[in-house]
């Protein structure tokens, strides 16, 4: 795969110095009838937000960005599919004889080397056709004060934020066309390629109830199989997975 440097062909595009977030960001642009696709990039945010209303750190030369996509024929679960195997692959043309270390940990987590590097949000916009997906990537710089998982960056190979930005947009295109082509099976199997676990002893935490068992992959809705330790399978559509042994 080569590096695409260019915006997305319809796509408008807004380049900002500072938001709160620029999930929120998209947002108010979306309530003032922009329209879709749209693609926005921030060097600094000031209330960058995670999963679960979590805090993104979000310091100085790290990526942070959001787009804003039509969403009718496509699921939440296969979005966040095809932004994980897209983020995954745009990344590793930037990363020469180390590709195969980048990661996906499930729901839509990215590691290195272990350590997570990239998050993505998802919010679905208003009445549902829309969806606004945020992605954070640590270039250059790790937030280290964190005791839900490993945290690590990307800074041994120097990747420009908006060279990285704009490929992943092309190839999330080019993914969805798969997508399209060969149903989600297809996705979701790239995905696994790159799984960290499969087969490991996980926890996985919904807040409210936590779940023990050997993690044996996803179905085909995205969703995560458990074989809990009395042989009954858990299939589990949200939550965070911690790895028992440490993979
Ligand atoms: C997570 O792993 O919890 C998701 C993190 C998502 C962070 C990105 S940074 C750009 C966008 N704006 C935000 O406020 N959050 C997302």
């Amino acid at each position: 795969m080569e590096i695409s440097s260019n915006i997305p062909r319809g796509w408008s595009f807004y380049d900002l110095d500072k938001v709160d977030s620029t999930n929120e960001e998209i947002k108010r642009l979306l309530k003032k009838n922009k329209s879709t696709p749209i693609l926005l990039i921030a060097k600094k945010q000031t209330k960058g937000r995670g999963r679960l209303n979590r805090k993104w750190v979000s310091l100085e030369g790290n990526l942070f960005f959001s787009f804003a996509i039509d969403f009718s024929e496509l699921s939440a679960e296969t979005i966040s599919y095809l932004v994980s195997v897209s983020l995954i692959n745009s990344i590793d043309v930037f990363l020469l004889n180390h590709k195969k270390e980048i990661q996906c940990k499930w729901p839509n987590d990215i590691c290195f080397r272990g350590k997570k590097i990239a998050g993505i949000l998802m919010e679905v916009f208003n009445s549902g056709k829309i969806v606004v997906v945020g992605v954070g990537v640590n270039l250059i710089q790790t937030y280290i004060d964190n005791s839900l998982y490993l945290v690590g960056d990307l800074s041994e190979f120097s990747i420009d934020r908006k060279a990285l930005m704009f490929n992943f947009c092309n190839e999330f295109i080019r993914q969805k066309l798969n997508f399209e082509k060969h149903g989600f099976g297809y996705i979701r199997d790239i995905w696994i390629s790159r799984a960290r676990g499969i087969g490991s002893k996980i926890i996985v935490n919904l807040g409210h109830n936590q779940y023990t068992g050997i993690f044996r992959g996803v179905n085909n809705k995205g969703s995560l199989i458990l074989e809990q330790y009395n042989g009954e399978e858990k299939i589990i559509s949200t939550g965070d997975v911690i790895f028992i042994s440490g993979v």
